[in-house]
């Protein structure tokens, strides 16, 4: 198992994606640790992973507060001994057209997707760099390529790859690697909730004629959380079923 023992924190994985992120890494045999803001979800999933006979804790914490993440990280590593992989998966959008975007839809998104990335790896590495091992998953979006009505997630997941580029070249010499990786549009409970025309367009966009799953983005992260990538930082790799290879909402 290519994770055996390791200690991994999935934030915002009591659900979507994260949630399939963390079930896959304790699969794989990696203690878990499901953080949400959400506590009825993340105790689900850390229930459920228990179950399967995996170790986990649960602990409920909001990634743009720097005192309740220290605490986080500091918990993480009392009671598994270390923090060997963190994903940083929670994410929220709050799409608008760019005239209609408030001050506060600005500074909500900018602040969970990018601050709260921020304090969550300043933190954790201040933990890997004793150790001399770390694995950095960041999950940015297509997006960040630019999409209309997304102004603020685009921006924010920009600023997720510049963020990670510029960590892996720091934190290289620390045996610590930073990858992104960019989905396209995941199937989670969200995108159900679309109205019929707009799943419709949003289908025709997609090169591979579907949308993804989270299963295919826990992939991404099993191979960059893995040793397998020990030569690989920096980098973003796109799962978005060949979307991000269009430049125009046109083709
Ligand atoms: N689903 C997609 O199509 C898609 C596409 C591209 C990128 N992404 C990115 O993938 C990640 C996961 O997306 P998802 O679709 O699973 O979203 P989701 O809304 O299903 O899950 C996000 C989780 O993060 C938690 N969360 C939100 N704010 C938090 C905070 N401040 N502190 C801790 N937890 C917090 C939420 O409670 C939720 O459980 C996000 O970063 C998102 O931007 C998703």
């Amino acid at each position: 198992m290519k994770v055996q023992n390791r200690v991994a924190l999935v934030t915002g994985s009591g659900g979507g994606i994260g949630e399939v992120v963390a079930k896959t890494l304790a699969q794989n045999g990696a203690k878990v640790v499901v953080n949400d803001i959400n506590f009825e979800n993340a105790i689900r999933v850390a229930d459920e992973i228990k179950a399967a006979g995996g170790e986990v804790i649960c602990i409920i914490a909001d990634i743009t507060n720097r005192d309740q993440v220290k605490d986080m990280i500091n918990r993480t590593v009392d009671e598994f001994g270390s923090i060997d992989i963190l994903v940083n998966n929670a994410g929220i959008a709050k799409d608008k057209g760019f005239l209609k975007m408030s001050e506060e839809d600005w500074d909500t998104v900018l602040n969970v997707n990018l601050k709260g990335m921020f304090n969550i790896c300043q933190a954790a590495v201040t933990k890997m760099r004793e150790n001399k091992y770390g694995r950095i998953i960041n999950i940015s979006s297509r997006a960040w390529l630019g999409w209309p009505g997304q102004a603020n997630y685009a921006a924010s997941k920009g600023g997720v790859v510049s963020l990670s580029r510029t960590l892996a070249l720091e934190l290289a010499k620390f045996k610590i690697t930073v990858n992104c990786i960019a989905p396209g549009i995941i199937r989670t409970p969200l995108f159900d909730t679309l109205p019929e025309e707009t799943q419709k367009n949003l289908l025709a966009l997609q090169p591979v004629g579907r949308i993804g799953v989270p299963e295919e983005i826990a992939y991404g992260v099993m191979f960059f959380a893995s040793d397998d990538s020990n030569y690989v930082t920096g980098q973003t790799i796109f799962i978005c079923g060949g979307k991000s290879i269009f430049s125009s909402l046109s083709v």
